[in-house]
């Protein structure tokens, strides 16, 4: 492909993923920002996808949770001659190492707030991962029909407990019953506010310029007065836009609005159009490859398997990372050392499967997978390289997987390696020998729930769980030797994960912080060292 071709290509595509708390509109959002890239023509058909968040013990809501939430892995739609891919990011409360994982194939991260709530717990955990990769943040905050928090409060909190230097876009003219619209400070126009319920067609802004007789009538006298306070405090105040620390993840655009109404909704996508990164360069073993490199190159960010339960198929999820994909080619397995014919690609959209003929960096495209993908995995073609690979999260909540019946012993392990590949979980062993019953590791309840779940209904085997006592696990960097001579080990177990690295499990902080401190030679790390 001749290199203006793919550097057109990569210029055109913006990679991105939405981080919220539950409820705030994550939905909502997707739904508008399809409609208006045109992939919808109306409102309420990816009305499904919010089955995914009313889950905790019902199992049939669960299965159609994974159904719809498998599915809608990539939203792909064009709008304004740009190609989007918006990652899905699960949508439930209990946290699941998916998110992670899925932030590792963004270029950018659109932070999503209630303007009643402002930051949330699951919001502020998705954020720290955005910043461990620096990744460009926008945030949009939704609900503004609804009574909010002062805007300026609300900046303030991201500033203060972010880090995040807040540049508002737009600023929004009263709020609740009062909302009247926002004041988009690059054209220095007022977007008007028109109350409809739930906004099932694109909709029209009114827009009137800054100085136009006609406002003073449009907007209440004291809200104008307010605004007019500060808009001279955001201006006077605030640093301006520096588009350099947007892209390091520094500074984030904000923009007001309600998905709920469409509103703000166009406005945001025009300005993310043009301030989101484009496909960036990764980092491997070669150094740094940029995405008009004109090899294919990519890595596996997640698995799912028994996506049609009916066929048991697996599905491996790669992030393009440079040079064009096209179906049938046959690429490099860095680490199996192997070629392998990418013959069935797949986009996925709603319900929908869609074979794809060729692809380019930024794009995630579907492979199938006969179990030779895990998370990480870089393919490519050229000379051999491998991405820097995508780190497991430290888990929260651990517990022996029991097996009752010893008849179902090989679907037991089955299962609990394939779910593990799929990194729906992670796994560790007691380094006891007489303790054979694996350890399943997770960062939210839901996940041991789904893992049980499927055991009983992939693989037919029923499974009980005995909970340990630990919150925090803890990877050895300097291997098992210093590990060798440490004093018997207090509120404290020693297991190993399934690649025979040596992990530390600690009843809570206290506990740690008191290992740490009588073993000053062991370096200990939050997360797995990558292979
Ligand atoms: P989530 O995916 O982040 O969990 O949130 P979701 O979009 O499902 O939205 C959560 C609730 O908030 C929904 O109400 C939704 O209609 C509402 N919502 C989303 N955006 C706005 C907005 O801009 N303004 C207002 N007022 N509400 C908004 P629900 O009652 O749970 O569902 P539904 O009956 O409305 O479908």
């Amino acid at each position: 492909m001749k290199e203006l071709d793919l550097a057109k290509a990569v210029e055109q595509r913006r990679t991105f993923a939405i981080i919220s708390h539950p409820d705030a509109g994550k939905t909502t959002l997707t739904e508008k920002l399809l409609l208006y890239g045109g992939a919808i023509q109306e409102a309420g058909a990816v009305k499904a996808h919010r089955a995914q968040k009313r889950v905790t013990s019902d199992w049939m809501e669960l299965e159609k949770q994974r159904g719809i939430s498998i599915t809608s892995t990539v939203l792909q739609f064009d709008y304004r001659n740009i190609r989007l891919n918006l990652l899905d990011t699960p949508g439930h409360q209990d946290f699941s190492e998916d998110t992670y994982r899925t932030l590792a194939a963004a270029d950018n991260a659109v932070m999503l707030e209630d303007a009643s709530k402002g930051l949330e717990t699951q919001t502020r955990k998705l954020f720290e991962v955005c910043q461990m990769r620096s990744l460009p943040i926008f945030t949009f905050i939704n609900k503004m029909d609804r009574p909010t928090r002062d805007p300026l409060e609300l900046m303030d909190e991201i500033e203060t407990e972010l880090g995040l230097k807040p540049y508002p876009v737009n600023w929004p003219i009263g709020s609740g019953d009062r909302f009247t619209g926002v004041f988009d400070r690059r054209t220095q126009e007022f977007h008007f506010f028109e109350r409809v319920s739930k906004g099932r067609m694109r909709v029209k802004d009114t827009i009137i310029k800054l100085g136009d007789p006609q406002i003073e009538e449009l907007i209440d006298k004291d809200l104008y007065y307010q605004f007019k306070e500060e808009l001279e405090l955001l201006d006077g105040l605030m640093p301006s836009l520096d588009l350099k620390q947007v892209h390091s993840g520094q500074q984030t655009p904000v923009f007001f609005g309600s998905a709920m109404t469409n509103f703000g909704v166009e406005l945001f996508l025009n300005s993310f159009l043009e301030y989101a990164l484009p496909p960036m360069a990764h980092e491997s073993t070669l150094g740094l490859i940029p995405p008009e490199h004109p090899e294919f190159t990519g890595f596996v960010f997640k698995l799912q398997a028994n996506m049609d339960p009916r066929h048991r198929d697996r599905i491996a999820f790669v992030r393009i990372c440079s040079g064009k994909f096209e179906k049938d080619m046959v690429v490099y397995h860095a680490r199996l050392n192997r070629s392998v014919r990418l013959s069935y690609p797949q986009k996925l959209f709603a319900q929908d499967r869609i074979s794809i003929d060729e692809a380019y960096p930024g794009d995630v495209i579907g492979l199938n997978n006969p179990g030779i993908f895990t998370i990480g995995d870089t393919i490519y073609t050229g000379s051999k390289l491998r991405y820097a690979g995508i780190p497991s999260f430290s888990p929260e909540l651990f517990a022996y997987l029991k097996n009752p019946n010893p008849s179902k012993f090989k679907q037991f392990q089955k299962g609990v390696s394939e779910l593990r590949e799929e990194g729906a979980v992670q796994i560790m062993y007691s380094v006891d020998d007489s303790k054979r019953d694996p350890i399943v590791a997770a960062v939210g309840q839901l996940q041991f729930e789904v893992v049980q779940y499927r055991l009983e209904h992939e693989y037919n085997v029923e499974t009980r769980l005995e909970m340990l006592p630990y919150t925090l696990a803890r990877w050895v960097e300097n291997g098992w030797e210093v590990l060798e001579n440490i004093p018997s080990l207090f509120n404290t177990i020693l297991v190993k994960d399934v690649q025979e690295r040596p992990v530390l499990l600690f009843k809570n902080e206290w506990t740690l912080q008191q290992f740490v401190g009588s073993n000053p030679k062991i370096k200990l790390s939050k997360i797995a060292p990558v292979l």
